[in-house]
């Protein structure tokens, strides 16, 4: 029940410090440590490499599932969207392992996919938040992500809860192949829940952020670089999906190979800089796109920040900060689909659950 919240989406959007909590709960073993099933964490060391594949969001989360999976246990992974991966597959290593991510466990795109690997007799793994879906039911693995069901068609807290569990299972491969990651996951995943509640809480100002830029654009591009990029990809396709504007994310460093044409005077430029190796690179790519006229808001975060930024994040571990700078963008579309009298919950054309190909 949506309770005193006037949308499922708002609500949903809130409960993500709560689910936080509740996967290291969940995740956490004996002697504060996390844990993750051993036969999975078997599967992902047997892997000379990692496919995951999913769509829309899902996607998105896979992109920095792959940095995690990548940088913390060392594993190469290519990310695929389901709908392709499925007519065209790629030339497949000797010894695949596959992850579906989906939030539903019902996506028809990835399930067709799930159908092809199992007949080439290649191991799965699927991280769903429905346990006893048939993604689940179909993978040789499942885990959970305990972000208690989500009703708004556009996916806030499975997002987050996806990338929680992907950066759990990373550190926990890791952990196994004898890597030290030189920081503590549980504490770090504590200060992102805690975090997320501040985000929760500047409601007003993301609501002003929405009216400023948004109420009455044509479109909006979001750009940042590494782990940015990829959260402005979900910036743009939370944007689009309720409030109709067109959105796009962009990596900060292909702008001028084309789409800086698309900037004019006044288009609104979402731009995150979270990540202190390529802040220099997105600020600069800041002052290309207001060179051309365009109306920068600039989300950093706190030892990062600067005069002209217009929200600073507070201090998250460099890896973890999809996990709070999305909620911002979460809640700039919440308003601006407000602001412009869209069906937050049941936006136009789309269903929940994509059960046809
Ligand atoms: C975006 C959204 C969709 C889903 C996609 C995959 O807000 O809801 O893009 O993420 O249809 O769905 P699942 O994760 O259920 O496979």
């Amino acid at each position: 029940e949506k309770g005193t919240y006037p949308h499922y989406m708002l609500k949903e959007i809130d409960e993500q410090p709560l689910v936080m909590r509740k996967i290291i709960q969940q995740y956490q073993g004996n002697e504060n440590r996390l844990t993750i099933n051993k036969e999975i964490v078997e599967a992902m060391n047997a892997a000379d490499r990692i496919y995951i594949v999913a769509a829309g969001t899902s996607y998105h989360a896979g992109l920095v599932g792959k940095h995690y999976i990548e940088k913390m246990a060392r594993i190469p992974v290519e990310v695929h969207v389901a709908s392709e991966f499925a007519y065209n597959m790629p030339i497949l290593s000797e010894n695949p392992l596959f992850i579906f991510i989906s939030q539903s466990g019902e996506t028809a795109d990835s399930r067709g996919v799930l159908v092809q690997v199992k007949e080439l007799g290649h191991k799965a793994l699927t991280i769903t938040n429905v346990p006893g879906s048939t993604l689940s039911r179909e993978a040789d693995y499942t885990l959970l992500l305990h972000a208690g069901p989500e009703i708004a068609v556009a996916s806030t807290k499975a997002y987050t809860a996806q990338i929680a569990v992907l950066s759990i299972l990373a550190a926990v491969t890791a952990e196994s192949k004898g890597i030290n990651l030189e920081f503590d996951l549980i504490q770090e995943l504590g200060i992102v829940a805690n975090a997320m509640e501040v985000l929760c809480d500047a409601k007003e100002e993301m609501e002003e952020i929405a009216r400023e830029y948004l109420s009455t654009t044509r479109n909006c591009f979001f750009i940042g670089r590494t782990l940015d990029f990829y959260v402005g990809l979900e910036g743009a396709l939370k944007l689009k999906e309720i409030s109709y504007i067109q959105a796009e994310g962009f990596a900060g460093g292909e702008l001028k190979h084309g789409t800086i044409a698309l900037i004019e005077n006044g288009t609104p430029i979402i731009a995150l800089a979270t990540q202190e190796h390529v802040n220099l690179g997105i600020r600069g790519n800041v002052k290309e796109v207001v060179a051309r006229g365009a109306n920068p808001c600039i989300i950093s975060m706190k030892g990062l920040e600067e005069e002209e930024d217009r929200y600073v994040l507070p201090t998250v571990n460099e890896m973890l900060t999809p996990l709070v700078s999305v909620i911002p963008l979460q809640l700039i579309s919440y308003y601006a689909a407000l602001h412009r009298d869209c069906d937050v919950d049941k936006p136009r054309n789309l269903a929940k659950s994509v059960t046809v190909e």
